[in-house]
């Protein structure tokens, strides 16, 4: 059966490093996986309030993510933690209570930045989050990337870091099978 993956980008802009990367490895699933991504952008900071009347972008992201089997985050390092809008998404995806879109999905944390650590601070930042989501968030291999070493000037992945995209994506293939309900 056809399984399905959300991936959820932390960077907005267009020319984002973080979205090369995450589609050049939506590219690397087997044919029976449909990997999309989910639009996070439009999601008003999260407000109780505005639950009264009911958000249209907020329903619309909560159906998508339901809709998947597993998730993927790929997110730069903002500050040393993670942008603002994937805790946005985050909070919004967690709520109405007892409905979070979190619980039993299995998850890739990647992070992707030209400098430093490879965003590695954002990346924990948002497994710290997801575990008292309580999601199944795939520990070993760790997905850092270094652009200045994985992104071409053509802007596309070299083949070295696609190699190691392809050993994340096949890992993640393994631990959905086993981590699925
Ligand atoms: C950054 N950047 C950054 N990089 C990093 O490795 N650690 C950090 O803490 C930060 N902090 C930070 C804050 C803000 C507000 C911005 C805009 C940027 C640099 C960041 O890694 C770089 O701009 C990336 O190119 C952002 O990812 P995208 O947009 O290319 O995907």
């Amino acid at each position: 059966m056809t399984k399905k993956i959300g991936i959820l980008v932390g960077s907005l802009r267009k020319d984002s490093l973080n979205k090369i990367v995450a589609k050049q490895l939506a590219e690397l699933f087997p044919a029976d996986y449909t990997v999309s991504f989910i639009e996070i952008g439009d999601l008003p900071v999260y407000n109780e309030d505005l639950e009264i009347d009911g958000v249209e972008s907020y329903n619309r992201f909560r159906k998508e993510m339901k809709e998947q089997d597993a998730y993927i985050f790929i997110t730069p390092e903002y500050n040393r933690g993670m942008p603002a809008s994937l805790k946005n998404a985050i909070d919004v995806g967690s709520r109405p209570w007892g409905e979070s879109v979190w619980p039993g999905k299995p998850v890739l944390v990647g992070s992707v930045s030209p400098a430093g650590i490879s965003g590695a601070l954002a990346n924990h930042q948002i497994r710290q989050s997801l575990v008292f989501g309580d999601s199944p968030v795939m520990a070993q291999p760790e997905l850092y990337i270094d652009a200045s070493k994985a992104i071409g000037e053509d802007g596309k992945v070299v083949p070295a870091s696609v190699g190691f995209l392809q050993t994340i994506a096949d890992s993640f293939v393994a631990f959905i099978n086993k981590n699925s309900n």
